[in-house]
């Protein structure tokens, strides 16, 4: 399959939040990323429930939401409710994983766990039946901006082994200071989605920056 692209809102004009989604909805890109971040799984707080519901109003792209929050089962209804269509939990945070990614899909969302840069991709082998999407943390989480980690090739490549040798259909997310430069050997290591943020908001030519995640030779 082609390589998706998710353009993350957290670099974008939050003054100008409804043109931002507009200008997605228009470019190439395939989803829409939004980063939830509680201040506590993560040392930064972004935005909650009524600003993915605005988004939801003005989007016309699936809305991937990115749960850094801690005990996130106590919210899965309320995101599934408020227009998740792929919702990603953190590893680090959920003690009954599979309780947790089972009841996203029973709510109708596909189900994603995410891994922070220190967590051995080896520990998802046994949920990758219940999951829909791994994402990679390239950066550590909490905000954008940071520099890409590059031992995440080679955990990328590792995942990629173990979802095809055990027939899996996952598909592989990476997150954290992608753009131009680096997308092209992501997918080269088996990345499906790459979700961007900086690169593409603080770009000159946001739409182009897009295009040139998801069309590069
Ligand atoms: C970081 C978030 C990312 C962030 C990526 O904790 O999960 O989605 O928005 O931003 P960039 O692309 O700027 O690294
Ligand atoms: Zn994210």
């Amino acid at each position: 399959m082609k390589h998706l692209v998710s353009p993350s809102l957290l670099a974008s004009d939050f003054l100008n939040l409804g043109r931002e989604v507009k200008m997605i909805n228009s470019s190439v890109a395939d989803w829409i990323h939004l980063d939830i971040m509680d201040g506590v799984f993560v040392p930064n707080i972004s935005f909650g429930f009524p600003v993915l519901e605005h988004v939801r109003e003005v989007a016309q792209k699936p809305l991937d939401v990115h749960l850094m929050i801690t005990d996130p089962d106590r919210y899965i209804t309320r995101f599934c409710e408020s227009g998740a269509g792929i919702l990603t939990v953190q590893y680090e945070a959920c003690t009954h994983l599979q309780r947790t990614v089972t009841e996203i899909r029973n709510h109708g969302a596909k189900a994603g766990v995410a891994v922070n840069p220190h967590t051995p991709v080896i520990l998802l082998k046994n949920i990758l039946p219940y999951v829909d999407m791994v994402l990679i943390m390239t950066v550590n989480p909490g905000f954008g901006g940071q520099a890409f980690i590059s031992e995440s090739y080679g955990k990328i490549r590792e995942l990629r082994a173990i979802i095809d040798s055990g027939g899996h259909n996952v598909m592989i997310q990476a997150d954290g200071g992608i753009d131009t430069t680096n997308a092209a050997q992501l997918v080269e290591a088996g990345v499906d989605v790459l979700v961007a943020g900086s690169s593409i908001f603080s770009s000159e030519n946001p739409l182009l920056t897009i295009r040139n995640l998801k069309e590069f030779a």
